[in-house]
């Protein structure tokens, strides 16, 4: 069994010199949003209410409210003594010189890949285009070479994992739990065999902010990739493109077109997620997923989260 990707015959090209992201998600629920904002200041209200009342009567309800901001399973602590978050950044095990400690002072993202040796010229490519100071990288072996690496100056930077004939998805399900990864803005869970010539993971990303999309992936260069879904082909002289028309043969889409791939929809191959939209596709992952092909049409649910953070 190999990564999904290996299956593909076909070099895909991942462009993004003057624009365009493709198969972006964005179902506007006004409906959603707005029965959450109420909730919201329901909260905020109940919370003062309790703030300012004797806290030893209502006890249970005061304790849950109070509780309200800590980690499940914590409740037992006193306010002030944890910290929720790690900054997941490496520590040095002697010579520990506390001035020189590498704490990033903007947020990070994460490029995540499931790696074979086989296809390591790719792999450096790409990882030599997320700069280390916005990206951390973690790779996972599923060939179970991880010295054949040491070539690479961002080797050592990279976290390495290795299990032997495990997919992307298994990986993500293992070791991506959303708390664990909660540091990083976007989520990068890319297949090994992209070409990423013309891509810049910040102009990207600057992109994927302006835009607000919670799930999305670059387009595809159609000369150089093999193309198996018209929504995911880079659109000319357009930044961002959220859906596809076809008015001929089967499949066709319009303006009335609600579902994927038609709309909303982005392939498994390169699927970018904000942390909001991680939290919420990491369960819907299982680890026993080969190509996670049919997960792709659910993920719309996931990239109306942004809503309720
Ligand atoms: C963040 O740190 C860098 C140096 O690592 C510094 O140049 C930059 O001004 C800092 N930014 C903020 C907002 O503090
Ligand atoms: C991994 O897959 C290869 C090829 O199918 C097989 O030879 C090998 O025994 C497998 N290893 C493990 C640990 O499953």
């Amino acid at each position: 069994m190999k990564q999904g990707s290996m299956n593909r015959s076909c070099l895909c090209s991942v462009l993004i010199t003057t624009a365009l992201i493709c198969g972006a998600y964005f179902i506007c629920n006004a409906y959603l949003a707005k029965d959450f904002k109420e909730k919201l200041l329901k909260w905020e209200i109940t919370d003062k209410m309790h703030n300012s009342t004797d806290k030893m009567q209502n006890a249970t309800t005061t304790s849950t409210c109070k509780n309200f901001n800590k980690p499940v399973g914590t409740e037992a602590l006193p306010q002030g003594i944890i910290e929720k978050t790690s900054n997941l950044e490496t520590q040095h095990l002697w010579n520990y010189d506390d001035t020189k400690k590498r704490r990033p002072n903007h947020s990070m993202s994460l490029l995540a890949m499931a790696v074979g040796i086989k296809q390591k010229e790719l792999v450096n490519k790409v990882i030599q285009k997320f700069p280390p100071r916005d990206f951390a990288v973690m790779l996972f072996h599923y060939d179970g070479v991880v010295d054949d690496w040491k070539q690479y100056p961002w080797n050592n930077h990279a976290i390495h994992v290795s299990v032997m004939n495990q997919t992307k998805w298994w990986f993500a399900k293992r070791f991506l739990h959303p708390d664990i990864v909660a540091e990083y803005e976007y989520i990068f869970l890319w297949d090994e065999d992209l070409g990423v010539g013309h891509f810049n993971p910040q102009r990207y990303l600057s992109i994927v902010k302006e835009e607000g999309l919670e799930i999305s992936q670059p387009a595809l260069d159609t000369s150089k990739s093999e193309v198996h879904h018209p929504i995911t082909a880079r659109q000319k002289k357009s930044k961002v493109h959220r859906r596809m028309y076809k008015y001929k043969g089967s499949g066709r889409c319009d303006d009335h077109s609600t579902n994927p791939p038609c709309i909303g929809w982005v392939e498994m191959m390169a699927p970018v997620f904000s942390r909001a939209a991680w939290r919420c596709s990491w369960y819907m992952i299982q680890n026993d997923l080969i190509h996670a092909w049919g997960l792709d049409t659910q993920l719309g649910y996931c990239a109306q989260v942004g809503f309720f953070f």
